[in-house]
């Protein structure tokens, strides 16, 4: 692997050795040994023109604990406010020496245009594009997945379980990153939002898309993965169903997560907005792994500079 763009470069092969990286990063922690030396005097830029709890400090936690140096740069306070083009401010971090750059853009296809551009020669990964991907935190998801619904079997896919992603899925790369990822992976994936929340081009993806929350949780689905509601993304002020209507027929609500299995977990790739797309019960309840994702995200992104920049640091010690 040169960049981590799309899930779409990926083979399953390949998804399935990022993920055994990462089983092996978590196991490291968990035998308490907190920073490996592997990318020791590689220097790892944090490139985020949009805001990021989760993806930003996991990327920090991760490259730290590989022993790199990090650079965070986001678009606040810096040059990008008096009009420096995406260009330039690539020039001015490989003049600064990066070995790899985590960009998150509000641009669908930054990313790859940073990656194949010829401005910068270092491993690129997107951390998340506009409304186009966001490969790690599929990774991440699918991570999670496989450690509680295919335990004993760290090695394989995710063969046989049924995923329902529902939610604002016209403005969600997570969902679009999950859906090439998941059924890559063997997995079934239903999408599940209202009409006006699915892209146009949806029906063609390798999944099913339907419109009734609770048809989709009759079928008793392993697992049940909500999305935000992207309101800074709704320009123009229309938001259809109202909001009343959205939490009603697409929220999952206590009483719906009572109808569950008893073995489906509960996913949410954050922020949440509790009280409207997941009751906060809900998201603290046992079936709820959203605070694992989180966890999850340090040990694949480890995983991910690893695959990118361990064999670089190795060639140039030779
Ligand atoms: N899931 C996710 O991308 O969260 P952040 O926006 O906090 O990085």
């Amino acid at each position: 692997m040169r960049h981590f763009i799309s899930i779409a470069d990926l083979d399953r092969s390949q998804a399935i050795e990022v993920l055994a990286t990462a089983e092996h990063m978590a196991e490291t922690q968990s035998r308490s040994i907190r920073k490996l030396p592997t990318l020791l005097g590689s220097t790892v830029v944090n490139l985020f023109f949009e805001d990021s709890t989760r993806t930003r400090i996991s990327f920090e936690a991760a490259a730290k604990r590989l022993s790199a140096d990090v650079i965070n740069f986001s678009a606040k306070g810096s040059s990008l406010s008096k009009g420096e083009s995406l260009k330039d401010t690539a020039l001015t971090l490989q003049a600064m020496g990066a070995d790899a750059v985590v960009v998150r853009s509000a641009s669908s296809g930054a990313a790859h245009q940073l990656a194949h551009a010829g401005w910068i020669d270092q491993p690129i990964i997107n951390a998340g594009d506009g409304a186009h991907e966001h490969p790690t935190q599929a990774m991440l998801d699918a991570f999670t997945l496989r450690r509680h619904l295919r335990s004993g079997d760290h090695h394989g896919g995710l063969d046989g379980l049924h995923v329902v992603i529902v939610g604002d899925v016209l403005h969600s790369r997570v969902a679009r990153s999950n859906v090439l990822l998941l059924t890559l992976l063997g997995a079934r994936v239903t999408l599940v939002a209202p009409p006006a929340l699915v892209p146009v081009g949806a029906r063609a993806w390798p999944c099913e898309v339907i419109y009734d929350l609770d048809e989709a949780l009759a079928a008793g689905p392993d697992a049940v993965m909500m999305l935000r509601v992207q309101r800074e993304r709704m320009v123009g002020g229309g938001f259809f169903p109202t909001e009343g209507e959205y939490a009603r027929r697409y929220g999952l609500s206590t009483q719906r997560a009572a109808r569950l299995p008893g073995h489906t977990i509960v996913m949410h790739p954050g922020p949440m907005n509790r009280g409207f797309e997941i009751a906060g019960d809900v998201a603290d309840s046992e079936r709820s792994v959203i605070v694992e994702q989180v966890a999850s995200g340090v040990f694949v992104r480890m995983s991910v500079l690893y695959h990118l920049l361990a064999t670089d640091v190795r060639e140039d010690a030779r």
